[in-house]
């Protein structure tokens, strides 16, 4: 466990994210997948905390769940019948499992008792059990009225009388009755006696239980009607689009930080509320622009430069996940910010209003904390090194991760709370975030050697991406696959078993660290690094080496296809006759033997097959820099890509 995380001054965002699935969807169809008739496949489930204490108490109740591999999972439905009639239920601290599964197992006949984490113990409940109460169930509380932990015991439901329910304190109420109510196989109508808040989660549910075959009736967001004799069943196979506000964080980051920022998975075909996050940024003059299946975000752009944030005064109460991300993204605007109509985040993971006022205030901010609003002042200057605390709350540590953009390194106490929703965020936030040295150049041009020596000097990763090529290659030798075979090795290249440590490089259990020096093998690499499948199976690998602090990678696309956004470009090279001199000094203190002329002639003629091929051709960038290393020795190479990476703003 991880008492702390130090994120470093970050100067930019950019790139591409794809977020894990909706937390608020995977929770809902793993609930109604459940209550229904028939096996439901689900894909792309979200797993953290949160789904694993839903899915773990629909085993306890004796629901069929099965792990299908890669975030798929399949439920055998039990047709609104739990086979455990009595069980105790730990629910940690998921708001949305607990809601829905009280109402679901007040009505279907056991004795259970529900209890979480003491927080969970301080979230109201009160409302959803009056309802419960009101059609017959028997529901009691074990701790204090109004709260978690509950008991449940069966009883005679009776839905004469619509149910009457407050909207006002969250919508997870709502949620929970309409999940259930079809349980009876009666009709049943709700109808909200408060304001309803957050009405897009209410949407959410809507439209799940419709992919279930039952289609409530809403007059306006006053009353529901469920019809009578409508029960569940298994759509067959469906998928979790991907988590509307963990893309919050990202889409943020990329307005604040330059951008473009890509997030995947969510688009204008989702059905969450929180897209509409990114109108929000857009009223602060953010670029951005909607795909089916992507939002992206950038900076306001004023002439060519990146623009400053405009201050905004917004309800927020459709959108409160998200909105809490606006809190942090107003330090970076040109004024004064409201948030407005965001009371239920006192009645969260934590009391955020109180916690996102306590924190902005750590660094450095002007904060007025009212019973449903805050107003926070943009920040000129962050302060430094201050640590955030973070409440056990998931979205305060991911919020306060983006006040690193504001150039200053920022601690975030009890990192690892994010696995309630997103337990790899801050290697996400890495991918787009986290600086690049991108060193490309011929072969022979030392910009290995260089590369692993500024990643030293720096505290950096480093990542050999030639090692990755040749590595496929010898796979693919072992293996038997023809290095002509385009997918065959493109599927080699996807899953192969690398470890880079301490110097060695292992494939599988073995050090093959001198294997793929050999001659075969770099032929073989130069084959396969000429397949466009192979270079695509291997991008997101390497992306995935950007991590915190920082990355110098070193291969001759570096600046071009992988980190087309690196911090510092440069292209380092040196004459044919000089590089070939240097190979051969290599080979003659290895005991080998070397003929100069005719290294210099394989060398001219690999430099012209490398510029000419019609995949990732050898080329300078337009926006790198270039080192000539010809009259340079190793530490004058060095000390000129330092001098290089020290003029870029981090
Ligand atoms: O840098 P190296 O000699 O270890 O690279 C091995 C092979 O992979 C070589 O043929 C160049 C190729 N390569 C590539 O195409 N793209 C990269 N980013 C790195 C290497």
């Amino acid at each position: 466990m991880m008492d702390s995380l130090t994120l470093p001054a970050l100067a930019r965002a950019a790139g591409t994210v794809r977020l894990p699935g909706s937390k608020s969807i995977s929770n809902r169809m793993l609930l109604l997948a459940a209550l229904a008739e028939g096996t439901t496949e689900i894909r792309d489930l979200l797993d953290s905390d949160d789904t694993r204490v839903m899915l773990a108490a629909l085993a306890k109740v004796g629901v069929g769940v099965t792990a299908l591999g890669g975030n798929a999972w399949r439920v055998e439905g039990c047709k609104g019948v739990f086979p455990v009639k009595d069980a105790d239920l730990f629910m940690g601290n998921a708001g949305t499992a607990i809601r829905p599964l009280t109402a679901a197992l007040a009505l279907s006949g056991g004795r259970y008792r529900l209890s979480g984490v003491p927080r969970m113990h301080e979230r109201p409940i009160g409302d959803l059990v009056d309802g419960l109460l009101q059609i017959g169930a028997d529901v009691r509380y074990t701790g204090n009225p109004g709260f978690p932990p509950l008991a449940i015991h069966p009883a005679q439901v009776k839905l004469a009388a619509p149910i009457r329910l407050r909207g006002d304190v969250s919508s997870q109420f709502l949620t929970a009755l309409l999940m259930a109510l079809p349980l009876t196989g009666e009709g049943a109508v709700i109808e909200m006696t408060t304001e309803l808040i957050s009405r897009p989660y209410v949407e959410i549910t809507l439209n799940l239980m419709a992919r279930f075959g039952v289609e409530v009736r809403r007059e306006g967001w006053q009353r529901f009607t469920i019809p009578a004799g409508r029960r569940y069943r298994s759509p067959g196979v469906l998928h979790v689009e991907g988590d509307a506000s963990a893309a919050s964080y990202f889409l943020a980051a990329g307005a604040i930080g330059g951008g473009p920022v890509r997030v995947e998975g969510v688009g204008s075909s989702s059905i969450q509320g929180d897209v509409r996050f990114a109108d929000a940024l857009q009223a602060m003059g953010a670029r951005i622009e909607w795909g089916e299946n992507f939002i992206e975000a950038g900076a306001p752009v004023v002439g060519k430069a990146p623009g400053k944030l405009r201050a905004f005064d917004l309800d927020l109460n459709h959108i409160p996940d998200a909105a809490m991300t606006l809190a942090v993204a107003a330090l970076f605007a040109d004024g004064r910010c409201v948030l407005r109509n965001i009371a239920s985040w006192r009645v969260k993971e934590t009391d955020r209003i109180a916690a996102m006022a306590t924190e902005l205030r750590k660094l450095g901010a002007t904060v007025e904390e009212g019973a449903d609003y805050l107003a926070v002042s943009p920040l000129p200057t962050f302060k430094a090194g201050v640590a955030i605390d973070t409440y056990d709350d998931h979205r305060m540590a991911m919020c306060f991760s983006l006040a690193a953009l504001g150039g200053v390194p920022v601690t975030i106490n009890d990192p690892q709370c994010v696995s309630k929703t997103f337990p790899d965020y801050f290697d996400a936030l890495a991918e787009i975030t986290a600086p690049v040295i991108a060193i490309d150049g011929p072969s022979a041009s030392g910009k290995g050697t260089v590369a692993e020596r500024v990643a030293a000097a720096l505290g950096y990763h480093y990542l050999d991406s030639g090692s990755l090529y040749r590595l496929t290659a010898l796979a693919a030798l072992r293996a038997g696959v023809a290095l002509d075979d385009e997918a065959g090795v493109a599927a080699l290249a996807m899953s192969l078993p690398a470890t880079f440590a301490g110097g060695r490089i292992l494939l599988g259990d073995d050090d093959v660290t001198d294997a793929i020096r050999t001659e075969e093998v770099s032929v073989g690499a130069s084959k396969v690094a000429a397949l466009p499948a192979v270079r695509g199976a291997l991008l997101a690998r390497q992306r995935a080496y950007r991590r915190f602090p920082g990355l110098v990678a070193d291969g001759r696309d570096m600046s071009s296809v992988v980190f087309p956004a690196a911090a510092a470009k440069v292209f380092l090279t040196a004459s044919a006759g000089a590089r070939a001199e240097r190979r051969y000094k290599q080979l003659i203190a290895k005991g080998m033997p070397a003929n100069m002329h005719a290294l210099l002639h394989d060398l001219q003629e690999r430099d012209a097959r490398d510029a000419q091929r019609s995949v990732a051709p050898l080329r300078q960038c337009d926006d790198a820099d270039r080192v000539d290393t010809t009259a340079m020795d190793i530490e004058a190479a060095v000390a000129a890509v330092m001098a290089i990476v020290r003029r870029q703003p981090l």
